[in-house]
């Protein structure tokens, strides 16, 4: 392997979900702050990290199709990382199929990008897939990021394992983040500039820590505090599981006001049967029941969820209690996914695979459902007041774009920054978004 000079500009391209966004995030600030510059759109970088996700499709396939593109027209390459999900399940494949990829770093060893650049560009190919590394985010340089709305990372990795997910085996097990550092981490996030915060993790409730009088907490705890905040006006958390969704966390939905009416919790299929086979711990009724109870806290909520369509077994009768499922809980929104064999999984083995064209059918069905209901929650939102987070300027000349408290994307006209918190009235709903005039 020839040697290279070592870089003076990357990019870090993510992919996947928000938990790789932030690593991503603190990824290039890590960079930044070895001397090396972030490249601009369509420039060329010394460094590339392709940040992967590995939970569903054929998300390998895409990263060599990736490394290939990356090929520059003399026939060089940048110094490639692979990081993410996808360099901690295969990494040694990788290392042997794409000779142009130098590092492969897990998610959980990341902190030590600098230190394997500076071998790769001496020559070396490193592979560096440890976990679990509790010394991580110590080991990151303070938070740089400026942006109205931020993503902070307080717990990582899953313990539940349902049948289909990589999660358990490419992020490791549950460990939640300490209180000090997230508060540390949140004061500096707000110091340039954030109004709102989403705490972020695979399994975000089931964050559990110790406040600073040594009392032990669980998220609503540390939802309480991060209120507390002057200059923060939001604070938002995804991803949860039914089952952590504790009373407390619950009732911090009434009695929090920066706490935003948004709560996202997979459900991922109305049959029980396939509920069980998919090692949810939870039943249709069960799920139904939590989300009545979190809208009699918080009546206003909107209720966002995933669902994974023709998981092995799923009949259509199993099918049609998801349809089901959305009918009874209107979501504001919904994520749903064609089920995909992830290798390792136990799911990937068992009896019963569904046929593509099963598949594809009813997630048309599916989604056909949750778009109806997504303009539904739209529309009964047209005439309501509400402040707007501003995030970026519209296509038009003047136009605004933020997010109502439930999370919508809204557009007005008007003199403001990004950053400002507007006050507006909802004007027109569509499925994806909503016309606003300023107050
Ligand atoms: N196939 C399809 N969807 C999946 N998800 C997780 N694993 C798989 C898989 N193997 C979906 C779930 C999860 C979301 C992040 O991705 O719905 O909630
Ligand atoms: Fe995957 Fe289930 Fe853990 Fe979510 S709860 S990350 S779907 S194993």
């Amino acid at each position: 392997m020839n040697k290279v000079s070592i870089p003076k500009s990357f990019r870090v391209k993510s992919f996947g979900c928000q938990m790789n966004v932030y690593d991503g995030e603190r990824m290039a600030e890590l960079l930044g702050a070895q001397g090396m510059d972030a490249a601009g759109e369509g420039e060329d970088a010394d460094l590339v990290v392709l940040n992967t996700c590995h939970i569903r499709e054929k998300a390998a396939e895409k990263v060599y199709s990736d490394i290939g593109r990356l090929r520059r027209e003399d026939g060089s390459s940048p110094l490639i990382a692979v990081a993410g999900c996808v360099a901690q399940a295969e990494g040694e494949e990788i290392m042997k199929r794409a000779k142009d990829v130098r590092m492969v770093v897990g998610p959980q060893a990341y902190h030590r990008l600098p230190e394997m650049i500076g071998k790769a560009s001496a020559g070396e190919r490193v592979t560096d897939t440890d976990m679990p590394a509790e010394a991580k985010f110590g080991a990151l340089p303070a938070r740089r990021k400026r942006a109205p709305s931020a993503f902070l990372t307080v717990q990582e990795g899953c313990d539940k394992f349902c049948t289909y997910c990589v999660v358990p085996y490419t992020r490791g097990a549950e460990i939640s983040r300490p209180f000090s550092d997230l508060i540390d981490e949140a004061q500096k996030l707000v110091e340039q500039g954030a109004r709102e915060i989403t705490l972020l993790g695979q399994n975000v409730n089931a964050w559990t820590g110790e406040d600073a009088k040594g009392r032990d907490i669980g998220l609503d705890g540390l939802v309480r505090e991060l209120a507390k905040l002057p200059d923060l006006a939001r604070v938002r958390y995804t991803t949860s599981h039914p089952n952590d969704m504790t009373d407390a966390l619950i009732a911090a939905h009434s009695e929090v006001d920066k706490l935003m009416p948004y709560l996202h919790l997979p459900v991922q299929a109305g049959s029980d049967p396939i509920l069980a086979a998919m090692n949810r711990s939870h039943t249709a009724e069960s799920y139904i029941r939590l989300i009545e109870r979190v809208r009699e806290a918080r009546p206003d909520i909107a209720i966002s969820g995933d669902f994974i369509v023709g998981f092995p077994g799923e009949t259509d009768a199993d099918f049609e209690a998801t349809m089901q499922m959305v009918d009874t809980i209107r979501y504001a929104a919904a994520f749903s996914f064609k089920y995909s064999p992830r290798p390792g999984t136990p799911a990937a083995t068992m009896d019963d695979q569904i046929a593509v064209e099963v598949m594809d059918e009813r997630l048309q069905r599916l989604q056909a459902a949750i778009t109806r209901d997504q303009l539904a929650f739209n529309r009964a939102s047209v005439g309501k007041t509400c402040q707007v987070l501003v995030e970026r300027k519209g296509r038009r000349e003047g136009q605004w774009l933020g997010k109502t408290p439930w999370l919508q994307s809204a557009h007005f006209t008007g003199d403001y920054a990004v950053g400002d918190l507007v006050e507006v009235e909802l004007l027109e709903a569509g499925p994806n978004s909503l016309s606003a005039r300023v107050c």
